[in-house]
């Protein structure tokens, strides 16, 4: 017989003559005189079904087999439930052990674990009730994002992995080679023999898909892509990942405001489809929140939960402002002039540090804040110059509890401009050809963004740390599984 998810068999409450199968793995097992009771979870729903079955010597002999962990298919029928905590059960003919969990071996108990250690065991950890929620959610993420931008009619872009540019020019790259490590080539000047390399030339991870992707907005209008980067920065912070996934929209014919309104609507709609779609799950996720803040001291407790949160940001407008602007509030915040922050903000032209842009939105403004107009200084090469000759159009967008959740920028458009920056930036411009090539042939002003994929994803499940909400995160001195 066919299995039927449990998340079907929930919803449907179809209490019939019919005899069901229902597969998956146990949760706890609770064994009295006359009968057995397992609760069981398929992954489909973060609620368990609760399996009863009337105990005989062959049904003892086999529950004594069963322990959290094991996995077991239970045929019965669904029974309206006598006990507490269901409305119905699966009153079970048929019990099978698919496989068993040795106890004194399975690392998973049915007790509190720390997030830490179950970082530690990343391959049992899809199977907590926390996990599983936040999985199940960074899928119905990934769909909306498609939806989204399908909806509006952009293309998706597959771009390259292994890339011979730095997009970012931030040179945190991650190198990729087939040469022998132990006997590497040499140039008569003694450099690396990169000619003797797989791609004939020097070759990276990507940082970004960003600047293919503005080749195929100068020719499909409206494009996005949504793979892997990875980036060889040694940050050991609850934020940053050495590989992370990012969602660039790139869009021919935008400004600033376009860019800036397409962020907004992007991130109130991703969140909006999360608490329409995933609502058991962040409900879930909400409560061991409220049980987390509980162990902090009053006055980092959040004053919202989970889902106030995610309201709030889906019925709010962002606060726009320019980095001058935020600079004068910081430089007169009293946070600033106590020497509360740990980086003191000092003058004009400094970049933001977190704690900088958390408090922007957490105490300033109580809501996200889109930061524009940045000096030139410290962005990257490619965004579109001010007349004041001093800033460019960047965008930040910054959230509670993350900082910067998107950042990007209208595109400098204009060819002998962005040569120019280029070369003051000492960036080879052998490199960069195909790149200055859109500014020489049928340029447009255009505009776009990056969305941190694990920061939404930090934001939504009200996550502490970032490595929680990747599957197998890769971080310094990390890539275990
Ligand atoms: O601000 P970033 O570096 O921008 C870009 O890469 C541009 N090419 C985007 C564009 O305009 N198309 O990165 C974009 C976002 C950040 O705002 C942040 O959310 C996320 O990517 N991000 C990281 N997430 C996890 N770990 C890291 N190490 C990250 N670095 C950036
Ligand atoms: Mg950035």
């Amino acid at each position: 017989m066919k299995r039927t998810k449990i998340k079907e068999i929930l919803a449907n409450n179809n209490i019939t003559e019919t005899e069901i199968v229902a597969s998956g793995w146990v949760r706890t097992k609770r064994v009295s005189k006359n009968v057995g009771f397992l609760s069981l979870n398929d992954g489909s729903t973060i609620k368990n079904l609760q399996i009863v079955i009337d105990i005989n010597p062959e049904i003892e002999e086999l529950l004594s087999r069963i322990h959290s962990g094991a996995s077991i298919s239970a045929t019965g029928n669904l029974v309206k439930s006598e006990g507490v905590g269901q409305t119905v059960e699966l009153k079970c003919n048929k019990l099978e052990i698919l496989g068993e969990a040795n106890p004194d071996e399975y690392l998973l108990q049915p007790k509190k674990h720390s997030l830490e250690f179950l970082r530690e065991i990343a391959h049992l950890r899809p199977r907590t009730n926390t996990f599983s929620a936040i999985f199940r959610i960074r899928h119905a993420m990934t769909f909306a994002i498609h939806k989204f931008f399908n909806e509006k009619g952009f293309c998706n872009v597959h771009t390259p992995i292994i890339t011979g540019s730095d997009a970012e020019g931030a040179g945190e790259m991650f190198q990729v080679t087939t040469l022998d490590l132990n006997n590497l080539p040499k140039t008569e000047d003694g450099h690396i023999d990169f000619s003797q390399d797989f791609f004939d030339k020097s070759t990276n991870l990507t940082v970004s898909g960003q600047l293919e992707g503005e080749l195929f907005a100068m020719a499909l209008s409206e494009i996005y892509t949504f793979g892997p980067t990875f980036r060889a920065e040694n940050s050991n912070t609850a934020r940053h990942l050495a590989e992370f996934w990012m969602i660039e929209p790139e869009m021919a014919f935008y400004n600033l405001n376009d860019n800036m309104d397409l962020a907004e609507e992007m991130l109130k709609y991703l969140v909006n489809y999360a608490l329409n779609n995933c609502y058991d799950d962040i409900e879930f996720l909400s409560k061991r929140r409220e049980e987390e803040q509980k162990t902090k001291p009053q006055n980092e407790r959040d004053d919202m939960n989970l889902i106030e949160k995610l309201k709030f940001v889906v019925t709010n407008n962002f606060e726009r402002i320019t980095y001058t602007q935020a600079i004068e509030i910081l430089l007169n915040s009293n946070a600033n002039k106590k020497n509360q922050f740990e980086y003191k903000i000092e003058r004009w032209g400094t970049d933001l540090q977190s704690e900088h842009e958390r408090y922007l939105v957490e105490r300033h403004f109580k809501k996200p804040v889109i930061l524009i107009d940045y000096p030139k200084e410290i962005k990257a090469f490619y965004m579109k110059q001010n007349e004041d000759g001093k800033t460019v159009k960047a965008m930040d967008v910054l959230f509670p509890q993350i900082g910067e959740i998107i950042g990007g920028s209208q595109r400098e458009e204009n060819y002998e401009k962005l040569k120019a920056r280029i070369s003051e930036l000492n960036i080879p411009e052998k490199d960069m050809w195909w790149y200055l090539d859109t500014r020489r042939f049928g340029t447009v002003p255009h505009s776009g963004f990056g969305l941190g994929f694990e920061r939404l994803m930090l934001f939504v499940t009200g996550m502490g740390n970032i490595r929680d909400v990747i599957p197998f995160p890769r971080t310094p001195k990390n890539a275990e599984f």
